[in-house]
């Protein structure tokens, strides 16, 4: 039934019904212009006044198409030729005003606001074109190489460290507490693994996860790779691939770009830092020229750098030598020898594709003889622990391993670079801002003290700030609450030091008071919450929860953990760095009121939005007062 904005000159003289945003609106008087947007672009809408939205409305339209006058044709849009005289139009949703403008391209605004609406973010004409364009980029490459019978295979995400010389990403194990998954820092292990197994070509759109510091080639947390393993290949034919595949991938998607030197030159790691002074040559002719594309390979790398303090993950600490590339690039084979004699002449099998002073990829061919990979582990300096975390591929590598090789390009940068965008964040959906904080959702959170008592683990205080005093709890509170959306009543009183006090000068029933103790459980502090109207139940806390020793704090104590005086303790864990018990029976009302840190501040909001805000542990431990 619907058809789209840019089929419309397919049907000229009929009636069409549209869906999609208002681009723009222009009031004429008695006429009113609307442009509608949809996936496939964009049309003018033209009706009496009375056919009115707001921009970014959604709305559906049913008109008529009409070829539009010679003179008012307008040859910069694919629909300049035709117009839709509005019939009907219902507004399906409204938008409020967007926070920032999306018909400029985007650069001026600031990038923390962008992120946070990166939905809107992504309506720009431009990161619109960017992100389709990715999708096209990737679906090109997978048939390139599924016709060339590579195999695609998804590999563990949750796995074990992958050292490429970043800083890993730990994800708490709960089943065997104390332990750690590493998130990949790239598939290198498992397509070498792959080629164990026999697939022979592999190759995957594979998500990477660095906690390195951004910059504008690189993205913090994670990005995309396409990573590739080949068996029984030269360098050369790894090189001949990517270059085959890029060149066509070049002329189907950005035919008005033009690749400056083909073959692509190979130049070796002496001769370029020799010529550039860096590994990543900028060979373009016309640095001014937008379309210019210059693509070259690095090629002989030494095998090792001398060992830096910043290669704190491998080795001991006390080996001279780290690997240039990773430790599973093989040493070229005429240098075997100086392993032995003198390791840093040993150049590697490393090759690093490289475009307009950017490096898009990096690759080698891979030891696959154990003794060879064995010396390699001594060179980098690993103790026996870490040979340990490794041994699996050396295991592997005894049922037969053919002789490989892979390369990976970096997804986003190799569209940075080609579409010449200033950031590989600008070829991203929802790329991490440069502080490490996700787009929309604002990543990293804290978690429930629930989530961690089942994690078995304890964040340590100091990697948290407590309000000092009481009217530093307070402003917490009111923002905390502002923060997740939840509505509240403030109340300011006369100073009040009991539930009861409390309940009656907010004029509010005792049931509804929510009294927060502060305990030690086992030696540890912990806030337990019960109704205004109740008591806890000690033997039934403990039962519940395992806990041996159970003891109210002494008034210092209460200071000393929560910054406030008790009577004014608000019923909140997070903010103490304390794990936090609710009593069930808090649930029987449909309200909460609590002093807020303050004997002269109280706080009324719903239950389920108190629930939500505080994440308690929740239990039956109270009885009747
Ligand atoms: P390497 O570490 O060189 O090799 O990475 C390969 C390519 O991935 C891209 N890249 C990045 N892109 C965006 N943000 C980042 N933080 C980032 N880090 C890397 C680059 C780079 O050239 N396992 C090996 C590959 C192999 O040996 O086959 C590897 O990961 O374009």
């Amino acid at each position: 039934m619907r058809t789209l904005a840019g089929k419309t000159v397919d049907h000229i003289g009929e009636q069409i019904t549209l869906q999609g945003w208002v681009l723009a609106r222009r009031n004429h008087g008695k006429i009113m212009f609307l442009d509608l947007r949809d996936r496939s672009g964009a049309v003018q809408l033209v009706g009496d006044k009375s056919f009115d939205a707001r921009a970014e409305d959604v709305i559906e339209v049913t008109g008529t198409v009409k070829k539009r006058p010679e003179p008012m044709v307008n040859a910069k849009v694919p629909t300049g030729t035709v117009e839709v005289e509005i019939s009907a139009l219902t507004v399906l949703s409204h938008a409020h005003e967007l926070p920032f403008p999306i018909d400029t391209d985007g650069y001026e605004i600031n990038e923390e606001i962008r992120s946070k609406y990166r939905y809107l973010d992504l309506r720009r004409p431009r990161m619109a074109r960017n992100i389709r364009l990715r999708s096209h980029v990737v679906g090109f490459i997978r048939n390139f190489l599924l016709e060339r019978d590579f195999v695609e295979v998804e590999t563990p995400v949750l796995t074990k460290t992958t050292p490429e010389g970043a800083r890993d990403f730990l994800v708490p194990s709960r089943l065997q507490q104390g332990k750690f998954y590493a998130l990949p820092q790239s598939p290198q292990q498992y397509k070498q693994l792959l080629m164990v197994a026999g697939m022979e070509r592999y190759f995957q759109i594979a998500r990477c996860f660095r906690d390195e510091d951004p910059r504008r080639d690189r993205a913090y947390g994670e990005f995309t790779q396409l990573d590739m393993e080949l068996s029984f290949v030269t360098q050369n034919d790894i090189l001949e691939l990517t270059e085959a595949m890029f060149t066509s991938l070049v002329k189907k998607f950005f035919p008005q770009k033009h690749i400056t030197h083909t073959p692509w030159p190979r130049i070796s790691h002496k001769e370029v830092m020799e010529k550039y002074g860096t590994d990543k040559p900028d060979l373009r002719k016309d640095k001014n020229d937008p379309d210019e594309l210059a693509f070259s390979w690095t090629l002989d790398f030494p095998l090792f750098n001398e060992q830096k303090d910043d290669d704190f993950f491998f080795g001991s600490g006390k080996a001279k030598f780290a690997p240039s590339h990773h430790m599973f690039t093989a040493p070229h084979p005429d240098d075997i020898p100086l392993l032995e004699s003198d390791p840093m002449k040993v150049r590697g099998l490393q090759h690093d594709l490289v475009l307009n002073g950017f490096e898009v990829g990096g690759g080698s061919i891979r030891i696959h003889q154990p003794e060879v990979q064995s010396k390699v582990f001594d060179l980098i300096g690993f103790t026996d622990m870490q040979k340990q975390e490794f041994a699996h591929m050396l295991t592997a590598f005894g049922y037969g391993v053919p002789p490989h090789g892979g390369i990976a390009p970096g997804i986003d940068r190799l569209l940075m670079a080609l579409l010449g965008e200033p950031s590989v964040r600008e070829v991203m959906a929802f790329p991490t801002s440069a502080s490490g904080t996700t787009s929309v959702m604002e990543a990293p959170s804290t978690a429930t003290a629930e989530q961690l008592a089942e994690l078995g683990i304890s964040v340590k205080s100091a990697a948290f700030t407590r309000p000092a005093g009481g009217q530093e709890v307070y402003d917490r509170i009111v923002s905390d609450i502002t923060a997740e959306g939840a509505q509240f009543d403030p109340y300011e009183h006369e100073a009040v030091h009991t539930s009861e006090e409390a309940a009656k000068v907010r004029n509010t029933p005792l049931a509804e008071g929510a009294k927060a103790l502060l305990l030690y459980a086992d030696q540890k502090p912990v806030m337990v919450v019960i109704s205004g109207d109740r008591k806890l139940d000690t033997k039934a806390f403990k039962s519940a929860f395992g806990v041996r020793d159970l003891r109210m704090a002494t008034p210092e104590e209460v200071e000393k953990v929560t910054g406030v005086t008790i009577g004014a303790v608000p019923p909140f864990g997070h903010i103490f760095g304390i794990p936090l018990y609710m009593d069930a029976a808090i649930r029987a009302n449909s309200h909460v009121s609590f002093n807020a840190g303050l004997h002269t501040r109280s706080i009324r909001m719903s239950q389920s939005g108190y629930e939500k805000l505080a994440s308690p542990i929740v239990g039956e431990f109270s009885k009747n007062a």
